[in-house]
């Protein structure tokens, strides 16, 4: 592992959790000037002291698993379904949405002997909710707009995140079942919070002043 003269490294999450991360950093009093403005770059300063790299979810993870980020900000979703070595210190109160288990408005799910089968961009998180069931399902992985596998027939019921429900409502889905809330989350590297621990746990302990 590289050196601990560097800058404090923060994976974050683009896109959704991007901007209510942002806005956190500013509220403590750092500049994020280079963040709002970075065009294509992705590796960005904070301050002095602090270095934003921005990853996709599953990356932000990886990252910080690996110690090449000493923190990540990250949903919970992606979390439960990758289930890495990490401390999840704080719960960040933005990113709020939840699991669900949604299909085709009007079906009932749970009634038949057959084998259901589950699309799902979270086949962890929907393998676990269905064996505490007891219930045998076959799941099938989905990249994306996963709403589309029941429409197509290609799966009886999904399961994924709702925000807002407009998705599901707009497609002519709705949710069967709720599985779990979901917000952002802060995950910091094992090893950086014994060898930055001043550090890291003042800055810990300036996000919890100013979470909302
Ligand atoms: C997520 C999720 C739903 C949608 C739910 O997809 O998979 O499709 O948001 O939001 P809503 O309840 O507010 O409508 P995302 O936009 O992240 O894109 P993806 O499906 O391509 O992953």
């Amino acid at each position: 592992m590289e050196k601990v003269n560097r800058p404090l490294r923060i994976a974050l999450t683009k896109g959704r959790l991007e901007k209510d991360t942002v806005g956190l950093l500013e509220k403590i009093g750092y500049d994020c000037a280079a963040v709002r403005d970075k065009g294509r770059r992705l590796i960005l300063p904070v301050g002095d002291t602090i270095e934003v790299v921005l990853a996709k979810a599953a990356d932000v993870i990886t990252y910080v698993e690996n110690g090449v980020c000493d923190m990540g900000v990250v949903g919970k979703d992606t979390i439960m379904e990758m289930n890495g070595k990490f401390f999840e210190i704080a719960d960040l109160g933005f990113g709020k949405c939840r699991f669900a288990l949604a299909g085709k408005k009007g079906t009932d799910f749970y009634s038949g002997y057959n084998v259901k089968t589950i699309a799902t961009k979270y086949p962890n998180v929907s393998r676990s909710f269905f064996e505490k069931k007891g219930m045998d399902v076959d799941i099938v992985k989905i990249e994306g707009s996963v709403e589309l596998a029941p429409l197509l027939g290609l799966a009886d019921a999904i399961v994924d995140i709702v925000e807002t429900g407009t998705t599901l409502k707009e497609n002519g889905l709705e949710v069967f079942e709720d599985i779990s809330p979901i917000s952002a989350r802060l995950i910091v590297n094992m090893v950086s919070l014994k060898m930055r621990q001043q550090e890291i746990e003042s800055l810990i302990k300036l996000i919890e002043e100013n979470l909302n």
